[in-house]
């Protein structure tokens, strides 16, 4: 403490006793206050990572929990957890003056931050020179010992071959031989709390998605995605990773920051009865929300209807057509022609507002506390 002092009163210390962490502003400063013990303590309501609500979180011992991405600091000092002390809150002192408590608003520590080296994920966004480069995603669930055919994957690698055979790069990614949670609703909390790169990456180095940000993001011209019809939509791996794939889309919404440029989306949509449209206009919309372009028919995609459910044959004639696998191939290089010129031209944004939407609030910072974090 150095002295200066401006305490403001921010109520019967009583009251305030009886919860054990809470956030109170005092004038424009926004606190997480909190008492263990009948021992008060204050400390910046903004986190330090990307501004989460303190004030909100959870006491673990003498440590606050950020409601976001589980950080913690400690309630009186705003000391990371050990091992992180160098990352620290702001935190004010206290005092209990005719039974209410007060807070020094003039002489807070200061906000420090440990270095912390950033996600590859997170690097800048540039396309790196090279031959056009196509990622095939693969959403069909199987059990990997008992591998069976699938119709979806067939046409997957008939594009792929295709693609190679004119001269692109291709790397086929199968959900189903990665390990990855599923989205945990970080965006339900706060739309800065859903980051780019997805906290769930971050912050889990086993979790295997970043493959699929990797190839999504940075690496990939061109991608089609193989999906079988399960009940009238797409595969739940897809939906598992669609769900994670909200942060890629949340850039937009929070920052107005396009991470999908020049990128162009195909699919091929296999099932033993019908809704190929309704599949296909699903993820359509998706990727057209995450930025991708698509070339004139976007889609291949192959079903028998409602009255022919002999899956043997179904299976049968995926495995022996041949204008299937060549509609994927056409498939792959409409794909591929479109992302040549797109990357040619390079006139998709970098930035957009999104139509009709107001600038996205910083809730939970002040103005100041905003800046430190910037
Ligand atoms: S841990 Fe607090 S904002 Fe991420």
């Amino acid at each position: 403490m150095d002295g200066r002092e401006d305490w403001v009163d921010i109520g019967s210390a009583e009251a305030l006793a009886q919860t054990p962490l809470r956030r109170v502003e005092a004038r424009s400063t926004s606190l997480a206050v909190s008492c263990r013990d009948g021992v008060f303590g204050a400390v910046s309501n903004a986190c330090n990572h990307v501004g989460g609500p303190l004030g909100e979180g959870a006491l673990d011992g003498d440590y606050i929990t950020c409601p976001w991405h589980q950080w913690k600091f400690h309630r009186v000092t705003g000391k990371g957890e050990p091992g992180f002390e160098a990352d620290a809150v702001p935190s004010f002192p206290v005092r209990v003056d005719s039974g209410r408590l007060q807070v020094n608003l003039a002489a807070p520590t200061r906000r420090t931050k440990q270095p912390h080296d950033p996600h590859s994920l997170a690097r800048k966004i540039e396309r790196a020179p090279g031959p056009l480069r196509l990622a095939g995603l693969s959403t069909t669930a199987m059990d990997p010992k008992n591998p069976r055919f699938s119709g979806s994957d067939h046409l997957l690698e008939a594009a792929l071959e295709s693609a190679k055979a004119s001269g692109a790069e291709t790397q086929l990614i199968r959900l189903n031989d990665l390990s990855f949670r599923a989205c945990e609703g970080y965006y339900s909390k706060a739309a800065h709390a859903c980051t780019w790169p997805c906290s769930i990456t971050q912050m889990d180095p086993d979790d295997q998605l970043d493959r699929v940000y990797e190839a999504l993001v940075h690496w990939a011209d061109a991608v089609i995605v193989s999906t079988p019809i399960r009940w009238g939509a797409a595969s739940s791996l897809y939906f598992r990773m669609a769900e994670r794939l909200n942060c890629v889309q949340n850039a937009i919404t929070t920052h107005n920051r396009v991470l999908i440029r020049n990128k162009v989306a195909g699919f091929i949509i296999v099932g033993g009865q019908d809704n190929i449209q309704g599949v296909a206009g699903q993820m359509l919309g998706f990727f057209a929300e995450l930025g991708f372009l698509f070339p004139q028919f976007p889609y291949v995609a192959h079903s028998r209807g409602w009255s022919r459910e002999d899956m043997e044959e179904n299976v049968r004639i995926v495995q022996d057509s041949a204008e299937l696998a060549q509609g994927a191939g056409e498939l792959a290089q409409r794909c591929l022609h479109l992302a040549e010129r797109l990357i040619t031209t390079d006139h998709t944004p970098g930035r957009i507002m999104r139509g009709g939407r107001k600038a996205f609030p910083v809730a939970h910072k002040t103005k100041r506390e905003a800046n430190a974090n910037e």
